[in-house]
């Protein structure tokens, strides 16, 4: 597909960290990319570099992960044909971007980072990696390096951007206009996902598996989860995220995985108590979670076609890549490499 003048250009990335996304990454950031790709021209990338930031897996985890990331964004409807799909480490221009980056980051700029921070609060100065460190340096190289006008991101993504944004306006300053400043694209509050079992945090892998519902988990595992979830003392439904997170995420949810509004899922749920409501919720996760699931194992049936999938969307992103880092490695003042014989 040739892209047009007038699309505007998306750029986003996920880790492949685990074997299954859950539905928080679902509802968060895939379905918006799936959404975006209609009218935009879209780059979306298994990041895989920054895989290696916070643990070096095992190799064939790592490769697996990634495969298996790839087809959870084919099974969610990220197409092929519209969206090139590729794997960040198929990219050489990343790194080679991210350096010059990183010369333009100060040290104390890259250590006010609040994920960084967390992250090296939990495990300690010396545990943590260099890599963990620059990761938002090469986050902010994989969107600069394709001109993306803008990047689908959860919330906790908005400081990353912001840094992209900075470095971005830096380098034109510096070097002459160079980038395009991209804008952070954050769905609405109603599809931020939290944990079944501590419903004031949001779902994620780095918390107990009881409060996340992965994709790919077995339906009566999810379905369990689901019936296990924290609500509270009162008995009454109701959209309450301050006084009744726990029976506010289950209504999100509901309304999310089923595409109504809050209110239309809490209206249709009135009178009734909390096990009518978690059999809703478990009903509705399992109805998406179970096709989605066979999707992704007809994908990985043919892991030869799949990584071809993934070849053809690095041959669309790596040509344009290409072109940043020659015109970027020019500005700086790097020689160009003369043309032999
Ligand atoms: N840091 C992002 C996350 O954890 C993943 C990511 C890496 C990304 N590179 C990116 C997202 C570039 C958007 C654009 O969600």
């Amino acid at each position: 597909m040739a892209p047009t003048a007038q699309r505007q250009r998306v750029l986003s990335g996920i880790q492949p960290t685990s074997a299954s996304y859950h539905l928080g990454n679902y509802l968060g950031a895939l379905r918006q990319w799936v959404a975006l790709q209609d009218e935009h021209e879209v780059f979306y990338f298994l990041a895989d570099l920054h895989a290696l930031t916070a643990e070096t897996p095992d190799p064939a985890v790592l490769t697996d992960r990634s495969r298996r990331a790839a087809a959870q964004l084919i099974a969610a409807g990220v197409d092929p044909e519209r969206s090139a799909i590729f794997l960040q480490s198929h990219v050489p221009g990343h790194t080679q971007l991210s350096w010059i980056l990183e010369c333009l980051t100060g040290f104390g700029e890259a250590g006010r980072m609040t994920q960084f921070k967390d992250k090296s609060a939990r495990g300690g100065a010396d545990r943590v990696s260099v890599g963990l460190f620059t990761y938002p340096i090469l986050q902010a190289a994989d969107i600069l390096i394709y001109q993306a006008n803008y990047v689908p991101v959860g919330a906790d993504q908005r400081q990353h951007i912001e840094l992209t944004r900075n470095l971005a306006q830096r380098f034109n300053s510096r070097y002459g206009d160079t980038f395009v400043v991209p804008d952070a694209f954050i769905p609405k509050e109603s599809a931020k996902i939290l944990d079944l079992q501590d419903p004031t945090s949001k779902m994620s892998k780095s918390l107990p598996p009881a409060g996340t519902i992965d994709l790919l988990d077995d339906p009566a595992v999810t379905a369990k989860k689901i019936k296990r979830a924290v609500t509270d003392t009162e008995t009454e439904i109701r959209y309450d995220p301050e006084h009744k997170p726990g029976v506010s995420n289950l209504l999100a949810i509901l309304a999310a995985v089923t595409d109504q509004s809050v209110a239309a899922v809490e209206a249709g749920l009135s009178g009734q108590g909390y096990g009518a409501l978690k059999v809703a919720v478990a009903d509705a996760v399992v109805a998406f979670a179970e096709p989605f699931g066979k999707r992704v194992n007809e994908v990985l049936d043919d892991p030869a076609e799949l990584d071809r999938v993934l070849a053809r969307g690095a041959e669309r992103a790596r040509p344009v890549a290409q072109q940043t880092v020659e015109t970027v490695f020019a500005k700086v003042g790097f020689v160009p490499p003369a043309a032999t014989a």
